[in-house]
């Protein structure tokens, strides 16, 4: 884990104290039983010894939003729900299977259960006798992972990916497949729309095989459920996968502290002025937050959750919408909560000067195209 003492270190990897002394003696640090030994020492310790140490670094590393991470995270990480994405082809039944999941987890038993379009939302689910949440982002799969790859951000932590049982994979699954990959994000294939008549859902899986995914039962590592959103069959058990891939893919975040993140989606409206869905990643957003985000600042005015509940904060996976931005942001921006308003002021404009300055830069090396094609 974190800094420990050459005796809790040598109790740990069953040494002596004398033995851990002396290595430390030779890479030329003199140490003392009771002296406290930074993560690297403990690591060079651990190199010397041929043992892997799991420290909070590692931690960090197998997150999959590690640029949201910072060491003084390292010590207050606590596990965050995963943030999954739905792709597939035209069709194939995304929407369908996300109404299906949202009608069973989420309407289920709410008073006048108006859902909100906030462009994610979130489930509760049972696994293991435990109340887990699950995130699901609600934007045209391709797009967002575009969009928001060129930008460098990193959003999905699986992706689930839909594929009809009667239509196969199709063009726009074969490029979802390498959405993925590229991304490195863990794919679950949903088989959708079993209880047709014309389903062959072992032919999906032959197919798929092809593309590197390979089922568990034929040997692969590829989780595949069989589903029908429209019967609402087995969407319990495409939860359960998608925790259980979750769970071996060490999601931290340290929620003590300012939160940050990524803009899911932004629009001017009319009333309320600029409307941003965020991505919390990082740490904890709270109303009057001043935040950053893109080039734009703002102070958070209050923000609603996907059923459309006032919510005075959101942790780690979380996505609310945000009132109280002075401009739009654009997806795929990151954002922050800054302590000092003028400092977010000031970098708000900054970032704004650069991106006029870049688009200035853009438009003329445009004219000088055209005048070289003139001439
Ligand atoms: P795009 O957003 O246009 O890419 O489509 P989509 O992937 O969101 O598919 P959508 O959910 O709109 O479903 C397409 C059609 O398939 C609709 O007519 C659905 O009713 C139907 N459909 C979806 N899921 C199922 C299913 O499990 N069984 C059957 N029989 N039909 C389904
Ligand atoms: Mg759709």
């Amino acid at each position: 884990e974190g800094p420990m003492s050459v005796q809790e270190l040598a109790s740990l990897v069953r040494r002596s104290e004398a033995e851990i002394i002396k290595i430390l003696f030779f890479k030329g640090i003199a140490a003392t039983i009771n002296q406290t030994l930074e993560v690297e020492t403990i690591e060079l310790v651990a190199k010397e010894l041929g043992i892997t140490v799991e420290t909070a670094q590692h931690k960090a590393e197998a997150t999959k939003v590690t640029e949201m991470l910072e060491s003084s995270d390292l010590d207050h990480l606590q596990r965050r729900p995963p943030v999954v994405t739905i792709m597939g082809h035209v069709d194939h039944g995304k929407t369908s299977l996300l109404d299906a999941i949202r009608n069973t987890k989420v309407a289920q038993g709410e008073a006048g259960g108006i859902t909100q379009h906030i462009g994610a939302y979130h489930v509760d689910v049972e696994y293991n006798g435990e109340k887990h949440q699950v995130v699901f982002l609600d934007t045209p799969g391709h797009e967002a992972f575009t969009a928001m790859r060129a930008r460098g951000a990193r959003v999905t932590d699986i992706a689930v990916l839909v594929v009809a049982a009667d239509d196969g994979v199709q063009p726009q699954t074969i490029e979802a497949i390498s959405h993925a990959k590229a991304a490195k994000v863990p794919i679950i294939v949903a088989i959708n729309k079993i209880d047709k008549e014309s389903a062959q859902p072992e032919r999906v899986k032959q197919e798929l095989t092809e593309y590197g995914l390979v089922p568990e039962e034929w040997g692969g590592d590829t989780i595949m459920v069989p589903v029908s959103a429209l019967q609402q069959q087995n969407l319990d058990t495409l939860l359960e996968m998608i925790l259980l891939v979750a769970e071996v893919e060490d999601l931290y975040a340290n929620p003590d502290r300012p939160a940050k993140g990524t803009v899911i989606e932004a629009h001017l409206d009319r009333a309320r002025g600029p409307v941003a869905t965020l991505l919390v990643q990082n740490g904890t957003l709270r109303v009057g937050d001043i935040l950053v985000a893109g080039a734009c600042f703002g102070k958070v005015r209050a923000m609603i959750d996907d059923r459309g509940q006032r919510v005075e904060a959101a942790t780690p996976s979380f996505a609310v919408e945000v009132l109280g931005l002075a401009d739009v942001p654009a997806a795929g921006d990151e954002f922050e909560v800054l302590s000092d308003e003028k400092a977010a002021r000031a970098l708000a404009e900054e970032r704004a000067a650069a991106q006029r300055q870049s688009r200035l830069a853009q438009a003329a090396a445009a004219r000088r195209v055209s005048l070289t094609s003139l001439s």
